[in-house]
């Protein structure tokens, strides 16, 4: 796992986004999963701006999103649909077609969820999946207890998420206790995974992922059995790391290293 700890977030976002685009440089027809949430939002920003400049073509890309919450159709704001269309898609040049996003709506969401499954693999697979995380560990709307080897399917949302999740919705309004979400198994699949955290509040759900033990109580731990993730954290997700001086060392020598052609 490698740990890159970044002044703010917003070289947390750009170095997601540098990523992305060394990813859609090297091949044009790449697979994204994509994530929301308010951590990823720079991140997009910065990808439209670069859509924006000409520096960037999404012509050829696929993307599958990791959630999506049960009840909710893609033209409700609080859909994730409607999230990834607002702040993203509909800034871009992809192909609407090659957008995928659990549908919250269908009758059967069971067999929606093994479509998804489905459609993933006849895509090839995901190249680089980037991932929020909750502040009780979860990834995409895997919750503490999921299982390590779960597929895109039905899940119930804990009390915290809901309450984390509280603030997009007015008090009136219906909130969903339920998702429909990729697997962590699904997660594990993908080529590479970029996991950003910023702020305080996602310090100690840091610290169970790099340095805890694997358990399905910290869903982000399992990325620990992945052979290329990056976890990208600014200064106060990073506050709670026994040793975050070692992994700024690393990243020196990475850089020092890029610099040189060598990596
Ligand atoms: P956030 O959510 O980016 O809004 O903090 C992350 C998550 O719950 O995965």
């Amino acid at each position: 796992m490698k740990v890159v700890i970044l002044p703010n977030d917003q070289l947390v976002a750009h170095y997601g986004a540098n990523i992305i685009k060394r990813q859609l440089a090297d091949e044009p027809r790449s697979v994204l999963g994509l994530a929301t949430g308010s951590t990823p939002l720079m991140l997009y920003q910065l990808l439209v701006e670069q859509y924006q400049l000409g520096e960037l073509s999404f012509r050829g890309v696929t993307t599958f999103n990791l959630d999506e919450y049960l009840g909710l159709s893609g033209d409700h704001p609080q859909s994730y649909r409607y999230f990834m269309d607002r702040n993203l898609f509909d800034h871009i040049d992809i192909d609407t077609a090659k957008t995928f996003v659990p549908d919250g709506a269908m009758a059967r969401p069971q067999a929606a969820a093994q479509e998804y499954e489905h459609n993933i693999k006849v895509s090839g697979g995901i190249d680089v999946q980037l991932l929020g995380i909750g502040v009780n560990g979860h990834i995409g709307f895997n919750e503490p207890w999921s299982s390590l080897g779960s597929r895109t399917r039905v899940k119930t949302l804990t009390a915290r998420t809901i309450a984390d999740n509280a603030r997009f919705f007015a008090d009136d309004e219906y909130q969903p206790h339920l998702s429909i979400t990729m697997g962590i198994g699904t997660i594990l699949e993908a080529k590479n995974i970029v996991l950003l955290a910023t702020g305080k509040s996602k310090a100690t759900a840091v610290k169970n992922t790099v340095e805890g033990p694997i358990t399905a109580g910290c869903p982000a731990s399992s990325l620990q059995l992945h052979p290329s993730t990056t976890v990208i954290v600014d200064e106060a997700a990073a506050s709670a790391l026994d040793d975050p001086e070692f992994f700024k060392h690393i990243e020196r020598e990475n850089q020092m290293l890029l610099a040189r052609n060598d990596l």
